[in-house]
């Protein structure tokens, strides 16, 4: 036998060997717990070296793997449970008291299994153009991203609670097609918990497509209704004065509401939002020029037309919302994702199944869009009022500005089949998809007010 001895016994001692050593040990040194203790100490103390040495090479390997692949999701997941492993329990609820200074919008999407909240075959509000899946999409990746604060938890979307807090109220969306995306979404979303569908209904017996002003759906059991105004604009779009230009066909009234606000000024909860009407194909190139007072100006820029209607808006809610009945919410631009061109050029979205969390696909306008709103929004807290500002922004478009992968492309057509390659949707949002983080997030803005408010209310019952 030329096996050498000691290279066996380094290698390949059995355990009896191993027991037998140990016990020929124990004779020699007593008591021998300690040394089983350091023998377990230095084994653990090996171990967690080849973990975090692991470890460090799976965030590694997921910063370089920013492509679209399955290990990058799984080892983005890996990276965020890794680092974090006890954080989701020490954030505190948006809820809670506690969490009252989180700012939910500064956050990062996680991958969620639990996703999508509901399907869209099972639910009967959806326009065809946002049923994606239902008409060809083949990837169903988008469905699954959660949006997680940074500095707090959401609470899960529960339909019956919002139901419940919804009771005998209106919650109405004002604002262009992205706002009726969201709308679709929440109707969705709510009578995901409700049993009998024939209970969820428009209550003028209207089927929804696309080009109707406005429509109210009501929960029958919870005597509340959930509405959409289409108001692109939000303010008035109407015939040119007399003796104008022939060229202007129609005009924006800068310093009037939409036609519309009758209807929905006595909501309980408002949702406005504009901006993709706001530039030059939707306006002035269809001979819709702009108009203050009684004076169209032809030579106005967009941009400027855009800030002046902003400013209507905010200031007919500081002068007419009573914000003891009603919540007023602004939802931010949405951005869109043309790659290379635009919707008329033959910009595309189709194949993006991630997101892009560097949001590099977006357009400056986006950024300036928001620029502006902010810019308005500023004024008014910079004002010096005691009154307090009555509305609370959705600032969404950041988090949106990340989800290239959440758009239709090319089968907003729904049944009438895919779009040809160069006229593809990049603005609309699939659904289920992107719009529910929205809705989430404003289901946690009204639950907060809603709490907040109750025990006021029960305060000053008191009193009463
Ligand atoms: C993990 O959580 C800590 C504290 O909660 C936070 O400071 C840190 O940024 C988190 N890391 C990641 C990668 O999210
Ligand atoms: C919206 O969120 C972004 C990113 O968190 C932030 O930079 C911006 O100031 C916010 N805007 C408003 C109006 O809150
Ligand atoms: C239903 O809600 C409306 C307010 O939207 C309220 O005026 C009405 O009294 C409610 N009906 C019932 C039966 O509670
Ligand atoms: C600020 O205060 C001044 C003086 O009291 C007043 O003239 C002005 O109108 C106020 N501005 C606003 C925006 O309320």
């Amino acid at each position: 036998m030329s096996k050498n001895p000691s290279l066996e016994d380094d290698e390949a001692m059995p355990i009896s060997e191993v027991v037998k050593r140990f016990k020929r040990l124990r004779l020699v040194f007593e008591p021998s717990l300690g040394v089983l203790g350091f023998f377990l100490v230095g084994l653990c103390l090996v171990f967690s070296f080849f973990y975090l040495d692991y470890t460090t090479v799976a965030k590694t390997k997921s910063h370089d793997l920013s492509d679209q692949s399955d290990r990058f999701l799984w080892l983005k997941e890996l990276d965020g449970s890794v680092d974090n492993s006890s954080s989701s329990s020490s954030r505190v609820g948006f809820l809670e008291e506690s969490g009252n200074s989180c700012d939910v919008f500064d956050g990062k999407w996680v991958w969620d299994e639990s996703y999508p909240l509901y399907e869209s075959k099972d639910c009967v509000f959806l326009d065809e153009g946002f049923r994606c899946t239902e008409f060809g999409r083949l990837d169903v990746f988008y469905t699954k991203w959660r949006w997680q604060p940074t500095h707090c938890d959401l609470p899960r979307f529960d339909g019956k609670l919002m139901l419940e807090k919804l009771r005998n109220k209106r919650l109405v969306f004002v604002g262009d097609s992205i706002g009726r995306n969201q709308w679709e979404s929440l109707l969705c979303m709510l009578s995901s918990a409700i049993k009998d569908k024939t209970l969820v209904y428009e209550v003028n017996n209207r089927p929804i497509t696309k080009h109707m002003g406005f429509f109210v759906f009501r929960f029958h059991d919870y005597n509340c209704t959930v509405e959409y105004y289409r108001a692109p604009f939000l303010v008035l779009q109407s015939r040119p004065p007399k003796g104008s230009p022939e060229k202007v066909k129609t005009t924006l009234k800068l310093e009037t509401m939409d036609w519309s606000v009758d209807k929905w000024k006595d909501a309980d909860i408002l949702v406005f939002n504009t901006g993709h009407w706001w530039n030059y194909e939707k306006t002035i190139r269809g001979g819709c020029y702009f108009q203050e007072g009684a004076k169209v100006k032809l030579k106005m820029k967009i941009d400027h037309a855009y800030r002046r209607a902003m400013k209507t808006v905010v200031k007919w809610i500081q002068e007419e919302m009573d914000s003891s009945k009603t919540q007023v919410f602004f939802r931010t631009f949405a951005p869109v994702h043309f790659r290379g061109g635009d919707w008329r050029t033959g910009g595309t979205c189709h194949m993006e199944t991630l997101p892009d969390f560097g949001a590099s696909l977006v357009p400056s306008e986006t950024w300036e869009h928001i620029k502006l709103l902010e810019d308005v929004l500023s004024s008014l807290y910079n004002s010096n009022t005691s009154e307090t500002v009555k509305l609370k922004v959705l600032n969404i478009t950041a988090m949106a500005a990340q989800r290239n992968d959440g758009h239709p492309s090319l089968y907003y057509l729904g049944s009438a089949g895919p779009a040809p390659v160069n006229r593809q949707d990049c603005s609309h949002w699939c659904l289920p998809g992107v719009p529910e983080s929205w809705n989430e997030l404003l289901y946690a803005l009204f639950l907060k007010h809603e709490g907040f408010s109750r025990s006021n209310n029960g305060d000053s019952n008191s009193f009463t």
